[in-house]
């Protein structure tokens, strides 16, 4: 099998073979059943790369799985974590891909509050702290850390170890949904972990390939804690027996092709990308919406979460899911991010496909005439 690779987006690679084979037993591998935790060769070089980046030596204190995307993952660990019935903390608003699973285990949905960093560790602790005494504790919080999908925040070192003292604190497995697409990439919760937790066991980092190489190959990582780990393997064993041994070996190959130090300059490449994409979209948007709207602006990640309240809009239901969208605007409103469903005055806006050079000015004035209009709508113009 041979892969013949796109240019890569990093222009000071070396110029190296623009054609990688799998041949022979990585072949083999590749088109027979495989082991559910998935390829060893594959996960022995993920290993190295959490260890050589997160600074947590190999060891017994942790471990890692293949999964169909982190999604695939996420799923697994939540029925390994809950009972039905249990309460979990969620950052509110949320990546709402988690919810369908939670709702499926029945899970008691409790929103904390982000702030201008995302998941706050003061909000964190007064849920907590006011927790009934005669009510089952929550065991995990949820948290997507760097450029946040959906409100595109990213929290600081020490904000990170804030919220790990608060799940010190209540006991709390901290689950991190996130990938290598920052520059310079931030300390993870995974790499602060040992900090407050010296014997570890309370961070699972789920890392994606979606967004660094294809979103079509369906594969991601879980690191964390062993038992955590072996609970997933026995899902992916009873669920689809392992994640394709053909994503599998294609990553592999990249990933061998390219080293520790390849691979981190392909996601700084990508990281660039967006944040090129980034800088220019959210110009259009103040262009557009400055005076309407207001936003965190977001270090890393595809999202503009734009609050609509200093325009007087509370709800953003009927704004974007009619109005803008009779006018060609393509966007989601803020409460599909709320497991409460509670309203909004928010809308998430994506710059990851759309053209930066028509559509981006076309949908952003087509936006704020949707605004104005409900302005008028509600008599404050
Ligand atoms: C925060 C977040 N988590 C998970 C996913 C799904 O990731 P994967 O393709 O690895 O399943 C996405 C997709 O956009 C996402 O934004």
């Amino acid at each position: 099998m041979t892969l013949n690779l796109k240019p890569s987006l990093d222009s000071t690679a070396p110029k190296g073979p623009t054609s990688i084979t799998i041949q022979g037993t990585d072949l083999e591998d590749a088109l027979q059943y495989g082991p559910s935790p998935g390829l060893v060769g594959l996960r022995g070089w993920l290993s190295g790369l959490q260890e050589t980046v997160h600074k947590r030596p190999i060891g017994d204190s942790w471990g890692i799985t293949m999964g169909t995307g982190s999604q695939d993952l996420m799923v697994k660990a939540f029925g390994a974590v809950l009972n039905r019935g249990d309460p979990i903390l969620l950052e509110a608003p949320l990546y709402a891909g988690v919810l369908p699973s939670l709702k499926n285990l029945e899970a008691e949905l409790i929103e904390v509050d982000v702030d201008d960093q995302g998941l706050s560790a003061k909000n964190l602790e007064r849920v907590l702290a006011s927790w009934p005494t005669d009510k089952r504790r929550p065991k995990a919080v949820y948290s997507n850390p760097t450029g946040c999908n959906p409100s595109g925040c990213s929290a600081s070192r020490e904000r990170k170890l804030e919220v790990l003292e608060v799940c010190r604190k209540y006991n709390l497995l901290m689950i991190e949904e996130t990938d290598y697409l920052s520059s310079p990439l931030q300390p993870s919760y995974f790499e602060l972990e040992t900090e407050v937790f010296p014997h570890g066991g309370h961070v699972i980092r789920f890392d994606s390939v979606s967004k660094l190489f294809s979103a079509g190959m369906r594969l991601g990582f879980a690191t964390g804690p062993k038992a955590l780990i072996n609970a997933i393997d026995v899902a992916h064993a009873a669920n689809n027996l392992h994640t394709s041994s053909i994503s599998q070996a294609v990553a592999l190959a990249l990933m061998q092709h390219w080293g520790i130090k390849g691979f981190l300059a392909h996601s700084t490449a990508v990281a660039h990308f967006y944040a090129e994409r980034r800088e220019k979209f959210e110009a259009l948007a103040h262009k557009h919406l400055d005076g309407l709207a207001t936003w965190v602006s977001p270090k890393a990640g595809m999202f503009l979460w734009i609050d609509m309240s200093p325009s007087g809009i509370d709800d953003s239901m009927e704004l974007i899911s009619k109005e803008a969208l009779a006018k060609g605007v393509l966007a989601v409103p803020g409460f599909v991010f709320y497991p409460l469903k509670r309203k909004s005055a928010h809308v998430r806006v994506s710059f990851s496909l759309v053209d930066l050079d028509s559509e981006a000015e076309l949908g952003f004035q087509r936006l704020a005439e949707a605004i104005r209009d409900k302005r008028r709508q509600m008599g404050f113009e």
